[in-house]
């Protein structure tokens, strides 16, 4: 049989396993520098174990490396699939893989060195953001070069989506990564003081919009009307959207630069596009849980289901956190204090990660034409990993706000009630509670890499026949 009658599984497969693979590296690292954050001589004096050095790394793992091998097997598995035909070329999409991989292995080598830009998820130096702009153009190839030869006339919407994540995060990268190399491991941002601190958070909250958003919404508008068996709740409402969503994202991310040398209308038109952005982002939520109306019964006995629309519920509580977060009054309690690592994490582990966790459920098993080995274990992983976001989340919660009330505390005589070192005694009960949270949540990942690895062990690879219907 020739290749051209058979979806490409073999690259949607090797990125589907390395997901799960640096999603456990990521967490491990994330629940090592919990760790650190509770009992900080985990860093044994050794300056590659240092917290400076492992956040970093597990920004980057988790983001870059689970979230990214996650976009890039639900992209082009969807993408073929909706459209009717293989990728537009095997050694192309071959090279994509094999370039992320490479980039994730030198981020690892790097970051624990300490060679990084500082700047925040962009810290890559100038070599490997070289590499990530050639993986990127390759795969922007492989994707619309896809759906050109597409044999449906239609453009499903989940692909709208993962195009617009695909276009933006190329401008984003090469806008924010611009720098004066002086040697082969260092260099210098193109841009200075307060409009670098712009372009970084323009940057920065659009890889949150289009990286964490945008993307991961293409796998819920493919996966959740697959698994649950229902078309799509409104088609209108998820091309109107995703209209709203990319034309305001880009202006928010100003909300991340309060109170400092940023104009303070730039401050402002920041605070009002966040607030604009709850309305696009519960756009998509509804669409997403309502596309379960009429089959709400199948959440019952479905943990894959139960991971994809709790998921989306997360999705809605962040994206109304964040528009609160974001009014500056109430940033001015926020900035600088774990509420916004309790924001990050529900929107990473709540919405990021289940999503992912629910597609890889449903799509591992099918690249290898097997069923799941066990249902039971996966609900299992659903419970452990729930009760680790909610104990990781209300432990931020609280020592944030904590945090921000300690910090403005005020006698009459106006000097400061608590000093800083009474805040941090004050956040360790707090801190070992986030280590459990995400030490459950990692425990979850490892029963799902069992689950999975019984389910393939001994598997041949396989590959999909392509509809011969003409449409
Ligand atoms: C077992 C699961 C996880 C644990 C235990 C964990 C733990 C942590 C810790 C301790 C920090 C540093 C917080 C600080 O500096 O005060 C952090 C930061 C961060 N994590 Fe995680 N994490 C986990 C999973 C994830 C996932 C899956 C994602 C993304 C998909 C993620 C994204 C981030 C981001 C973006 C930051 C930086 C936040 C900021 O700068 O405001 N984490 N994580
Ligand atoms: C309507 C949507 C959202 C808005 C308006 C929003 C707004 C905000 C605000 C105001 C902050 C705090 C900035 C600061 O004080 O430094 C923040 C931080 C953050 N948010 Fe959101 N958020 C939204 C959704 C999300 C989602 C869905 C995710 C993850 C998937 C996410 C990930 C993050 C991250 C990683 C940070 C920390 C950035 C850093 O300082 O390193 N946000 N967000």
């Amino acid at each position: 049989m020739s290749t051209e009658n058979t979806y490409n599984y073999r690259v949607v497969r090797q990125f589907a396993i390395m997901t799960v693979v640096w999603g456990i590296v990521g967490m491990l690292v994330g629940v090592i520098i919990a760790a650190q954050m509770a009992w900080p001589q985990l860093n044994f004096d050794i300056a590659w174990l240092t917290f400076g050095r492992l956040r970093p790394l597990h920004t980057n793992a988790v983001i870059f490396a689970f979230g990214g091998c996650a976009l890039f097997a639900s992209s082009y598995y969807v993408v073929q699939r909706t459209c009717h035909v293989r990728l537009f070329s095997d050694k192309l999409a071959g090279f994509t893989f094999w370039g992320w991989q490479s980039v994730i292995v030198l981020a690892a080598l790097t970051l624990p060195l300490g060679i990084t830009t500082s700047k925040e998820y962009a810290e890559l130096e100038w070599p490997i953001d070289l590499l990530i702009t050639a993986v990127w153009v390759v795969y922007a190839v492989v994707f619309f070069g896809t759906l050109v030869k597409r044999k449906i006339n239609h453009i499903y919407v989940a692909n709208w989506f993962f195009a617009g994540f695909i276009l933006t995060i190329a401008v984003l990268h090469v806008v924010n990564s611009a720098a004066l190399p002086v040697s082969f491991t260092k260099s210098y941002s193109a841009f200075a003081g307060v409009q670098d601190a712009m372009v970084q958070w323009w940057y920065g909250h659009n890889a949150v919009g289009f990286f964490l958003t945008a993307g991961f919404l293409g796998i819920m508008y493919y996966f959740i009307p697959k698994q649950a068996e229902r078309p799509v709740y409104s088609y209108r409402l998820s091309v109107v959207h995703f209209w709203a969503i990319v034309f305001t994202y880009i202006w928010a991310g100003p909300h991340h630069l309060h109170y400092t040398a940023l104009p303070d209308w730039a401050q402002s038109l920041g605070m009002v596009f966040s607030l604009i952005l709850l309305a696009p982002s519960w756009g998509g939520m509804i669409n997403g849980i309502m596309t379960l109306s009429g089959a709400w019964e199948k959440l019952r006995t479905d943990p894959i289901l139960k991971f994809l629309i709790v998921s989306v519920s997360f999705y809605g509580m962040s994206t109304f956190e964040g528009p609160m977060m974001a009014i500056k009054t109430v940033n001015a309690l926020s900035h600088y204090t774990d509420w916004t690592i309790g924001h990050v994490h529900s929107g990473a582990l709540g919405w990021v990660a289940f999503v992912s966790i629910g597609a890889m459920y449903y799509l591992i098993p099918r690249l290898f034409d097997r069923e799941l080995y066990s249902l039971k274990l996966a609900e299992i992983h659903f419970w452990i990993s729930t009760i680790g976001i909610v104990l990781y989340i209300t432990s931020m919660w609280i020592s944030g706000i904590m945090q921000g009330l300690m910090w403005r505390a005020v006698n009459a005589d106006g000097t400061l009630t608590y000093s800083f070192v009474e805040s941090v005694q004050a956040m360790h009960p707090y801190y070992i509670i986030r280590f459990l949270g995400g030490a459950l949540f990692l425990t979850g990942m490892l029963i799902m890499a069992y689950n999975l690895y019984r389910t393939v062990v001994g598997a041949k690879p396989h590959e999909a026949v392509i509809p011969a219907v003409a449409h």
